[in-house]
């Protein structure tokens, strides 16, 4: 699949993977409290759902990262539109070179992002951004069972190498330095945010009938990954993780 039409598929999207606002507050009103001079980052935002849930709700400003511009544009007219604009910096660039600081972040949030640059590689590129009480939180995939069936097994194991389980996670974290202060497997809810907003993007698109090979290949990927999920409901799924660096 091209990058050019996976960013086509989701440009405007709300979702561009499991994730539910609900969740991302809770697990935010679970933290240490910040005050309004917190440096938080939220890296591989793309068009925003949680970086608005986070001005929202932190007294703080955000400073939103991602590769991909047109992401950034719906993060900011959407910010515009909550009234939380003014709270939110933009920076289009890698999410392991944020341009921040050494020791000067409080919080690195980061909802279904990581795969793009390996748990580890973020978590040791991060490390040295964080202040010593900074705290970092990740939403990930990951396998809940021990025995996934085999078309599950054989998709993610081609789509994504590198998935886990909760216990990978935790151990990863800990060999990179890092407390693990809490896990939370996302509810179907979240999936169900994200594929039922892409499936009417899909039928949209199909409407209109636009001739693109690679958006073409793009959807039937896509709905293949819908097919799995639903054929294999539980198998597998996405966690938050929630760590503090170890100070030694
Ligand atoms: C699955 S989306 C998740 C976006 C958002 N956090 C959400 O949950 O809706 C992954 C995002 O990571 C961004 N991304 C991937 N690799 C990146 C990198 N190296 N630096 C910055 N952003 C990156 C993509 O452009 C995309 O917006």
């Amino acid at each position: 699949m091209s990058e050019e039409a996976i960013f086509k598929l989701h440009e405007d999207l709300s979702n561009l993977g499991p994730g539910d606002n609900q969740i991302t507050l809770d697990i935010l009103k679970s933290l240490p409290p910040l005050n309004n001079e917190a440096l938080v980052l939220d890296l591989g935002c793309g068009t925003g759902r949680q970086t608005i849930v986070l001005a929202q709700n932190l007294p703080c400003n955000i400073k939103a990262v991602d590769l991909y511009q047109p992401y950034l544009d719906t993060l900011i007219n959407r910010a515009e539109k909550a009234g939380v604009k003014h709270k939110i910096e933009i920076f289009c660039g890698d999410m392991l070179k944020p341009n921040i600081a050494k020791e000067s972040v409080d919080l690195i949030w980061s909802e279904g992002a990581v795969f793009a640059v390996g748990f580890v590689n973020a978590l040791e590129n991060w490390r040295k951004l964080l202040k010593p009480s900074g705290m970092i939180v990740i939403s990930e995939a990951v396998w809940l069972t021990d025995n996934p069936p085999l078309e599950a097994k054989e998709y993610w194991q081609e789509s994504y190498p590198a998935m886990t389980n909760v216990k990978g996670l935790e151990a990863a974290a800990n060999q990179a330095g890092y407390i693990v202060k809490q896990t939370r497997i996302l509810p179907q809810q979240a999936w169900e945010n994200y594929y039922q907003e892409m499936g009417n993007r899909i039928i949209e698109i199909q409407k209109n009938e636009i001739q693109d090979q690679e958006l073409e290949e793009c959807i039937k990927q896509t709905m293949k990954e819908i097919d799995i999920y639903q054929k294999h409901i539980g198998t597998y799924g996405y966690t938050f993780i929630i760590l503090q660096i170890k100070n030694i």
